[in-house]
């Protein structure tokens, strides 16, 4: 999604806002020195140990670790993906997102259009409710009550075939901007209203805003003729994609500050009942099985997630889907559990028999993702004989391996170890690989430490030339240091934060915060020294590996070789510490 927004814009928004106003806006900030400090909003504390840099614009807690630019502020505080923190911020500096080609099929002021349209449908409708007596029965037969049907914005789509098109759709360009919204359905005699005589549920995005909706029918369908959905949901339009969107998430994050655990049903009217209930943690999936990018929007909202699903056949095929979803996001910190209802009961149904206490118990009772992996993979397999054994490792070994490096995936691989009596080697495991050809502590802090340094003031690019010399070292992080140096040099002015967003999407991405966090603010010409140091001891650290690769072929080499061999060879292993 990143790819979509141009580099050198996300460049220009951050030179143009100031982190200290972004966070001062959500957290109130006390000055300290040359930098802003306050509790942190990310875990709980009592003396501050959150600081804001209006120099490196950047933020960093010492207490749990957090840290970023103004943009990660924003998609950790507001919860928000990239693109749409970047579409926030932007907008506070008047800044329009360029977008590089890609999905999007109006052009984003039309986008505004579209929202406005969908916002005045979603009014049209909760004003037509009290009109109907078909649907006011059939909420209160439900069990709505009037707090519910405002939160949800719960509205009413009456019979006729042109109700919203003749009060929204009042110029040709608002009946294109309706089609545009899924709000129209097309037949011989040309367009018409899609939803009609349906109880109407506005889909809102992260922002709150109405991008789709759900319509129920109320009455049980006349049994001549086809029978129309149960819910008809809008179809997929330039704002509203399903495989994303989950209903109720932003009624949740307007619920609960610092949301622990989320609960994922089936149902539109699942969600609703245990909102209702006291227990605004439910979410739905729209009518489609759980993706993975639901499930990274999930663990985004809260570190635990918890999948709720009919315990019959259907509810068990859609829980291993979303099993499968939830395995690569399953970082450290996250945890997915597995909720079965009893046969024939929905969240709905239970939640109205059994109180808010009694779901509340069930949700604590999940199973965890663990549990019921293993119970599925061994289910059907003999676990007293060898051959069930081997199956099951067979048949869990590729869905670990899915899971990221990690303690966790680590606990897995032991147990599957213990329950299959295998050794459960990953095949292709990264980080054994990385373990292997790990360098010396030395070595890989003095790369390091140059990273750090121009970090810190991305301003020392300036003191190297290309070709860069310490290219030849075979240190991992060398490339990364030279990455880092042709950004900062192709950019001047560019500041810390902005240089490490470069690498937002990139697997380096948290190294580089973490290191971001842990600079020190140093005095600039000493930073400017260590650097330069820095670079001339890398570089000779490559001379004297281009000696020993030589002297190690010395039978072999040509006249060339033997030459430069001889020019290397008063290379001293050691270099002074001060150049
Ligand atoms: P259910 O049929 O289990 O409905 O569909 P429910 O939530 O219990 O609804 P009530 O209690 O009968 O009102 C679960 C979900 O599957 C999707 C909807 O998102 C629904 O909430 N669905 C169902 C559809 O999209 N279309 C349908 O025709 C039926
Ligand atoms: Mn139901």
């Amino acid at each position: 999604m990143r790819g979509l927004i141009p580099d050198s814009f996300i460049d220009e928004l951050l030179a143009r806002v100031d982190i200290v106003d972004v966070i001062e806006r959500r957290v109130p900030l006390k000055k300290a020195g040359r930098e802003w400090t306050a509790c942190c909003p990310f875990h709980n504390e009592r003396t501050p140990s959150f600081y804001v840099s209006p120099a490196k614009q950047f933020f960093h807690c010492f207490g749990c670790g957090v840290s970023g630019s103004a943009i990660k502020f924003l998609m950790d505080f507001d919860r928000l993906e990239f693109p749409d923190a970047v579409e926030e911020l932007a907008q506070t500096v008047g800044l329009t997102v360029p977008r590089e080609g890609g999905r999007d099929a109006v052009p984003r002021e039309d986008k505004t259009d579209l929202y406005t349209l969908l916002d005045d449908a979603a009014s049209w409708y909760e004003r037509e409710l009290p009109r109907s007596a078909e649907a006011q029965a059939y909420c209160k037969k439900r069990g709505l009550d009037a707090d519910t049907i405002k939160r949800f914005r719960i509205g009413w789509a009456p019979a006729g075939y042109d109700g919203v098109m003749k009060s929204l759709g009042n110029s040709d360009r608002r009946r294109e901007l309706l089609d545009e919204a899924g709000m129209l359905a097309t037949g011989e005699r040309g367009k018409y209203d899609r939803f009609r005589e349906r109880l109407m549920f506005p889909i809102l995005d992260r922002r709150g805003r109405v991008i789709a909706f759900g319509g129920r029918v109320v009455q049980v369908a006349p049994s001549s003729g086809q029978a129309p959905p149960k819910y008809l949901n809008s179809p997929e339009t330039p704002l509203f994609h399903k495989g994303r969107e989950l209903f109720a998430l932003w009624q949740v994050k307007q619920a609960n500050a610092n949301l622990l655990r989320i609960v994922v049903v089936e149902g539109y009217m699942d969600v609703i009942a245990l909102h209702q209930a006291g227990l605004p943690i439910a979410v739905a999936t729209l009518g489609t099985a759980t993706t993975p990018e639901h499930t990274e929007v999930l663990f985004r909202a809260a570190p635990d997630v918890v999948f709720c699903f009919d315990g019959d056949r259907a509810g068990r095929a859609a829980a291993w889907k979303a099993l499968e979803s939830a395995l690569p996001r399953l970082r450290d910190g996250r945890q997915a559990y597995f909720l079965f209802l009893p046969d024939g009961e929905d969240p709905d149904s239970l939640v109205r028999k059994e109180g808010k206490d009694g779901f509340e118990k069930r949700i604590r009772e999940a199973m965890p993702l663990s549990e019921y992996f293993f119970n599925e993979l061994s289910h059907d397999v003999e676990m007293g004989s060898l051959d069930g054994r081997a199956r099951l490792a067979e048949r869990a070994r590729p869905l670990i391996a899915k899971l990221p490096d990690g303690a966790f995936r680590d606990l897995m691989a032991q147990e599957l170890e213990k329950r299959s009596g295998a050794r459960a080697m990953l095949q292709a495991d990264p980080a054994a690989h990385r373990a292997v050809q790990r360098p010396t502590a030395v070595q890989r802090s003095l790369v390091r430490s140059a990273i750090s340094l121009l970090l810190a003031q991305p301003g020392l690019a300036d003191q190297v030339e290309k070709p860069y010399r310490f290219l030849r070292l075979d240190k991992p992080g060398v490339e990364l240091l030279a990455e880092l140096l042709d950004i900062a040099r192709s950019r001047p002015g560019i500041n810390s934060a902005m240089l490490v967003e470069h690498f937002a999407e990139r697997p380096e991405y948290p190294s580089l915060q973490k290191l971001m966090a842990t600079l020190s603010v140093g005095e600039p010409e000493s930073q400017r020294m260590e650097f330069i140091e820095a670079l001339e001891r890398m570089e000779h650290q490559s001379l004297i590996q281009r000696r020993d690769f030589l002297s190690a072929r010395r039978g072999e080499l040509s006249d060339a070789e033997k030459a430069e061999l001889r020019t290397l060879l008063p290379l001293r292993e050691q270099t002074s510490t001060k150049a």
